[in-house]
């Protein structure tokens, strides 16, 4: 990272919320089911699918975690009485009360398991930071046997122990999300290399074509997708096999240049109340953005 890029990350925490708000404004579709549902239409028009992430922050109790089981187990309903196809779901399981009580937040995942089942849909487990990982998987392997086909999981070529776990999760039928991983994590458990996160990427992308894991390859690196487009050939995958997956906001050109390729490609697409952590991961990836966010406030304040 440059150091303006570094610097600007860091400052960050104090861009007043308003302001985060305006810039960030396309990386969410807005604070309710309906501003989701909208934005899952347009997609559709444009030839895209869609996954659900109702942003959530950090829970403290176990109330919060059944509030939030109930607000999913409504949005995996009305997907269905809406009619929405293709409209997934993206749980994170700590919103679910992972770091309370494993066995709440299994529980909670049954619920909305059960749901999905009536509502014939699917539910992906997001991956948090490194200290989830184990019981992430752990929840994951006991679902897909009690739920074939409904539940899915992430892996982050980030991590040095991907390999390892996606060797042991390709045992069975598995649906995975490959991504490089937005938590920094720490030398001795993750790369920090971006090329060598990128080269653990494609190996991990060609281990699991090569063992007909469905994956949905998240990623916006035009490098990682010419890489993934190479191996979609090399092993004559058709279209339903794999889906690319973006964020809503982000690069929309190469959405529409994947799209009009004939590749299948679902769009990310959070929304809810708790907006700002979310808003501050995704501006600290665009320091460009961010950098319009400190320009604002100058401007504010020397108006
Ligand atoms: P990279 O960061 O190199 O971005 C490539 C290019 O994309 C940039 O050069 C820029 O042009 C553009 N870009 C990227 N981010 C942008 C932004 N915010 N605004 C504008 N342009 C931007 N991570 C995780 O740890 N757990 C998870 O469960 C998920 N889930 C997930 C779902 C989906 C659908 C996606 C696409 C990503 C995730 N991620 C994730 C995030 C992922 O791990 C990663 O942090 C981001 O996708 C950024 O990495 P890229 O591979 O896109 O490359």
């Amino acid at each position: 990272m440059r150091l303006l890029d570094r610097t600007i990350s860091l400052l960050l925490p104090a861009v007043p919320k308003p302001i985060v708000r305006f810039f960030s404004r396309r990386y969410i579709a807005g604070t309710t089911i309906e501003d989701a549902f909208r934005a899952v239409r347009e997609l559709q028009r444009q030839g895209a699918m869609s996954t659900l992430d109702i942003l959530g922050e950090l829970i403290t109790s176990s109330e919060e975690a059944h509030r939030n089981t109930e607000a999913y187990e409504e949005l995996i309903h009305r997907v269905a009485t809406e009619r929405l196809e293709q409209t997934h779901i993206s749980v994170k399981l700590t919103a679910l009360g992972l770091l309370l009580d494993r066995e709440l937040c299994l529980g909670h995942m049954r619920r909305l398991l059960d749901q999905a089942v009536k509502a014939d849909n699917f539910v992906r487990i997001d991956m948090e930071d490194a200290s989830c990982t184990t019981e992430t998987l752990r929840i994951y392997e006991t679902l897909r046997q009690e739920f074939p086909g409904r539940v899915g999981i992430v892996l982050q070529s980030r991590l040095r122990r991907t390999l390892d776990d996606l060797d042991r999760l390709t045992q069975g039928p598995v649906n995975i999300r490959l991504c490089k991983g937005i938590y920094l994590e720490p030398r001795p458990i993750a790369y920090t290399d971006p090329e060598i996160i990128r080269r653990n990427f494609v190996v991990a992308l060609e281990r699991m074509f090569q063992r007909h894991a469905y994956v949905g390859i998240a990623t916006h690196d035009e490098r990682l997708v010419w890489e993934a487009l190479r191996l979609i050939r090399q092993y004559s995958l058709r279209p339903h096999q794999y889906e690319f997956q973006m964020l809503l906001g982000v690069d929309e050109e190469l959405r529409k240049i994947l799209l009009e390729s004939g590749h299948r490609l679902r769009v990310y697409v959070p929304y809810g109340e708790s907006w700002y952590h979310y808003s501050v991961r995704r501006l600290r990836e665009n320091p460009q953005i961010a950098g319009y966010a400190f320009k604002a406030i100058f401007k504010r304040v020397s108006a």
